[in-house]
């Protein structure tokens, strides 16, 4: 098995979301010369990180009808409804402009890893990546060979994402996330890096050991993985 992890250095976000657009665009499109679509399965992240991205999967107005999305988290204790919830996130940013079938949009429970392996796996995975090195809410010292379970977020999480809501004390202490294990089955994966701060969770992920204390660090161990950053 080759190992080989691309690194792009982007020049700005605009330039990162369009590129990953691109790649995705590319996937789900037609089988050339036919009007096939494949069933293509997605991994796809929430956050700041991506917003551009789905931005510019929107204005493409693209068919999106055998296309499966598996969401990497949501938060637990928290409304479907409520503005900063993943799938009312997912919701306002892609799906509410796309002709996805209802059944295809799935978010995570405690059967994930099985309906992920029943639908024939995931073909392409997106991640940001958290100040903390953590990669969907895969906190520091997640083990590898973690499944899609429910778990505590760290004090870091908790601050970066308190910016969306009114004050800190509003942001859910715990969520539901794909595991390690489940996000390394993915045939590809992607991850965008926006932002100087995180740099340090970049580099010890890339340059760094392979260790539970950087979860992102095991994406070495993918033979697919290509990582977009931009400032
Ligand atoms: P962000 O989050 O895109 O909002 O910076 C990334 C992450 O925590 O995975």
């Amino acid at each position: 098995m080759v190992k080989e992890m691309i690194i792009n250095y982007v020049k700005d976000y605009h330039t990162m979301s369009v590129m990953v657009a691109d790649i995705i665009e590319d996937l789900i499109a037609p089988t050339p010369g036919t009007h096939n679509l494949p069933h293509i399965k997605l991994g796809l992240p929430t956050g700041g990180t991506p917003i551009g991205m789905y931005k510019s999967l929107v204005e493409r107005n693209l068919t999106w009808s055998a296309v499966t999305t598996f969401n990497l988290d949501e938060y637990i204790d928290i409304d479907p409804d409520h503005p900063e919830s993943y799938t009312n996130f997912m919701w306002r940013r892609l799906h509410m402009y796309t002709n996805i079938k209802e059944e295809n949009i799935r978010f995570p429970n405690l059967n994930y890893d099985d309906e992920i392996q029943k639908a024939g796996g995931l073909d392409l995975t997106i991640l940001g990546l958290g100040s903390n090195g953590h990669i969907a809410f895969n906190e520091p010292f997640t083990p590898f060979n973690s499944t899609t379970r429910i778990v505590n977020l760290a004090q870091q999480t908790i601050k970066d994402n308190s910016r969306f809501f009114d004050s800190i004390d509003d942001v859910p202490t715990q969520a539901i996330t794909m595991g390690l294990k489940t996000i390394m089955s993915s045939k590809e994966i992607i991850m965008m890096v926006h932002g100087e701060h995180k740099r340090d969770a970049l580099v010890k992920a890339i340059w760094g050991k392979t260790t539970p204390d950087v979860p992102a660090s095991i994406l070495k161990e993918h033979e697919n993985v290509r990582v977009f950053y931009c400032d």
